[in-house]
């Protein structure tokens, strides 16, 4: 396993803008990664990226996952709103994806999970909330109808993805093309195992198709940050960051992104090789680019 570059000590990091952008290589391509030494410094380097963009831009739009990777940060946002007075009322909020045919009062939604987990907690204004409804007649219109609402409001200022152990973005899994746009679609039979925990281990529970936005619907994202903790992730992130540009592993395409870091804890990271470029000292965190 290759070790991670140590760094030069240079005092706290503080101001993520002062980073240095990523260098332009690979003949345009660049990624910024952020180790983290643990999850909570992981989930807090996320929360400043989010509320430094809403601080610039106060109706901001964002793209939002669900999942296990995320609870640190959005509890993290919590906080931020209750101690420091950030302030949600005129962001947007659109959630990568939501299973088809559950109830959003169902435990396991998406619906449930991002109003538990973050928005009943701080104030958000409702009609900016979009979360894509698995109960729709019509999933495939339901899809269009969402892509256009994220067009209308100007398209996505930061998106913000988990990864799947198979490299999926949103429910974007392998095979994806990467022109698409939000559509309903079917889970890989790993996503459906992955996701059993959340259906009290059953497998038969999980919903077998999503409305998920699309690989261009992301990309399209002016600024995209991917959390990952823990080694089950840390080959998908190998593949992310080092792997061939391909629909076999969907967030591969990240690399042909202008704006994007992907925030890990060490664990995700220990498969990365030693970053050919400058990194960046902070208190629990080093910064490379490749
Ligand atoms: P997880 O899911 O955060 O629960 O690992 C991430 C994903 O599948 O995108």
């Amino acid at each position: 396993m290759p070790s991670i570059p140590t760094v030069m000590e240079r005092g706290d990091y503080e101001d993520y803008e002062s980073l240095p952008k990523p260098r332009t290589i690979k003949g345009g391509e660049s990624m910024r990664v952020i180790v983290a030494d643990d999850y909570e410094i992981m989930s807090k380097e996320a929360a400043k990226i989010v509320a430094d963009q809403i601080r610039k831009r106060r109706d901001s739009v964002f793209a939002l996952p669900t999942g296990g990777t995320p609870v640190g940060l959005y509890a993290e946002l919590i906080r931020m709103h209750k101690e420091e007075g950030l302030d949600f009322s005129r962001v947007f909020m659109f959630n990568l994806d939501e299973y088809i045919g559950l109830p959003e009062d169902h435990e396991s939604s998406y619906h449930f999970y991002m109003y538990d987990k973050f928005f009943n907690h701080v104030n958000v204004t409702r009609d900016k909330v979009h979360i894509p409804h698995g109960l729709a007649e019509d999933p495939e219109e339901e899809a269009a109808d969402y892509e256009w609402a994220i067009k209308r409001v100007g398209g996505i200022d930061l998106g913000v993805l988990g990864i799947g152990r198979n490299g999926h973005i949103g429910f974007n899994e392998p095979k994806t093309e990467f022109g698409s746009s939000t559509r309903p679609i079917y889970l890989a039979k790993r996503t459906i195992e992955a996701n059993a925990r959340f259906f009290e281990g059953d497998h038969e529970a999980v919903p077998r198709r999503a409305i998920s936005m699309g690989i261009r619907t992301i990309m399209n994202s002016r600024k995209i940050i991917l959390l990952a903790n823990g080694t089950e992730k840390s080959h998908a992130i190998y593949q992310t960051v080092h792997g061939p540009v391909t629909e076999m592993v969907p967030s591969s395409v990240l690399q042909l992104h202008p704006d994007c870091t992907l925030i890990l804890d060490k664990d995700a990271a220990c498969e990365l090789e030693p970053s050919p470029n400058g990194f960046v000292p902070g208190r629990g965190i080093r910064t490379m680019v490749y």
